[in-house]
């Protein structure tokens, strides 16, 4: 008997075969470890014959930053993107709860769903979607609809639908990060669009990079485009809309029209006002094109409710979605989208919005200003205040290095503060003289101490050069 101890304690992987015959006669049991099953001396581990999948896949690079954090629970962590508690609508929940056990008749919201998501959510999104862009008409919509554990998912599933490994996709710069890693883990390859660094699209250069992978013969292989448009994660900047018009209008000047997927996970975080700018489902230079407007509940509500959401204009692909998503999940948490469904309808979401603006506007403020206040760009250290959202993206100074295993980054873990270095945030080409920090997590006390424990660091560098 060989024993593969798997990664969940108390969870062992057992095959009496295994090694030889790992494959098609994998089974998988829960054993209890018991004393007479453990090795007495550690045997050599088997080599686990993993899929190409499994093994290029990685843990996601944040995953190392979160652990950093939770082994120093005085780390004050500018780097998680996770939400900020005290504006959790948890009054809206417990009020969607008990709308749903009062109801008469049977809970089917404890019964599997569908794949596609609960009609009356779905209605409800496209609905919100034409608040958002006035021209659309919501009916045409909510069979468009997929709802995703996550919008999260539904990139994860866009890219699976389209790419093989090998092809590329065009993305913003700086991008996504966790959108990368999808592109990366699938073996396809993340190719920058020429966006300068105030967040503009170099249309020249666009022209030239089309060119250039035409005379490659490498344009066969671009097999979407992806961009984060509305107070983005990374930089907090939002695309304008001559840019986004222009990029459509030149990939298909060049013949490249390809699925677009458009990530609009922020537009409701804007602080005072929403930002203008029509998306791709509407604006008439990505008419031609098969399109993703990708959206969730969880950063502008509750990110543990996890639930996103895309519009899919296309009917075969949304077919395609379906049919890879079927197979890996029967449809995401019901329960979860009953609660979001009662809470669009009581009015809860809209209603709630407001102050999730206004905590992350005042938290924004207070890291922002504390930056200033300390004297970071008196240092040569450069940003842009964002209009919504929760990240900042700062712009060291020529010769700094942020990378994740330099000198710095080190010297910010040891000083308890902890950001992501933005180099992971490249396509290709990683520029490593930028830091995404995050506003989300920490109140306005810490962040003006993260920003101050930031800055110390920053100037002792500053000195040593
Ligand atoms: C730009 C962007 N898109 C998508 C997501 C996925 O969010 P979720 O799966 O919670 O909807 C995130 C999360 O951080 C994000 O920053």
């Amino acid at each position: 008997m060989t024993l593969w101890p798997g990664a969940v304690p108390g969870l062992f992987l057992f095959n009496p075969r295994f090694p030889a015959t790992i494959g098609p006669s994998l089974r998988l049991r829960t054993v209890r470890p018991t004393t007479t099953m453990l090795p007495t001396t550690a045997p050599a581990r088997p080599a686990l014959p993993l899929s190409t999948l499994g093994v290029r896949a990685r843990q996601p690079a944040v995953a190392v930053l979160m652990r950093k954090a939770l082994e120093n629970p005085a780390l004050l962590s500018l780097a998680a993107g996770f939400t900020d508690n005290t504006t959790l609508p948890g009054a809206e929940f417990v009020a969607a709860a008990q709308a749903l056990a009062a109801r008469r008749g049977e809970p089917e919201y404890l019964n599997y769903g569908t794949t596609q998501g609960r009609p009356q959510l779905r209605r409800l999104l496209a609905q919100r979607l034409a608040h958002w862009e006035p021209t659309l008409a919501a009916a045409d919509y909510e069979g468009r609809c997929l709802v995703t554990t996550g919008s999260q998912q539904a990139l994860y599933l866009a890219v699976q639908s389209l790419c093989d490994p090998g092809d590329i996709v065009l993305v913003d710069r700086p991008s996504y990060f966790a959108f990368l890693e999808i592109l990366t883990s699938l073996g396809a390859r993340p190719k920058s669009l020429p966006f300068d660094e105030t967040g503009a699209l170099r249309i020249g250069e666009l022209h030239r990079l089309l060119d250039e992978l035409a005379r490659t013969g490498e344009i066969a292989r671009v097999k979407a485009v992806y961009f984060v448009s509305y107070f983005s994660n990374p930089s907090g900047r939002s695309l304008g809309e001559s840019d986004k018009a222009a990029l459509g209008r030149v990939l298909a000047e060049h013949g490249v029209i390809v699925p677009v997927i458009e990530d609009a996970a922020y537009r409701e975080l804007y602080f005072d006002t929403p930002h203008p700018a029509r998306c791709v489902l509407t604006l008439p230079e990505w008419a031609a094109f098969p399109k993703l407007y990708a959206l969730t509940l969880t950063k502008p509500f509750a990110t543990g409710g996890k639930v996103g959401y895309a519009f899919c204009t296309d009917a075969v692909w949304l077919e395609q979605l379906l049919a890879i998503k079927g197979p890996q999940d029967f449809g995401s948490a019901n329960y979860n989208q009953a609660l979001f469904e009662e809470i669009l309808l009581a009015g809860g979401f809209a209603d709630h919005l407001p102050k999730v603006r206004r905590g992350y506007a005042t938290k924004m403020r207070a890291l922002h200003g504390a930056l200033l206040a300390e004297g970071l760009r008196e240092l040569g250290w450069h940003w842009e205040e964002p209009a919504g959202g929760m990240y900042l993206w700062l712009c060291a100074p020529t010769g700094f290095d942020t990378g994740m295993d330099g000198e710095f980054c080190r010297a910010c873990v040891a000083a308890g503060v902890l950001y992501v270095p933005g180099e992971m945030c490249f396509g290709d080409r990683p520029a490593r003289h930028f830091i995404r920090a995050s506003c989300g997590v920490l109140s306005p006390d810490q962040l003006r101490e993260a920003a101050k424990r930031f800055v110390q660091v920053a100037r002792q560098f500053s000195l040593k050069k």
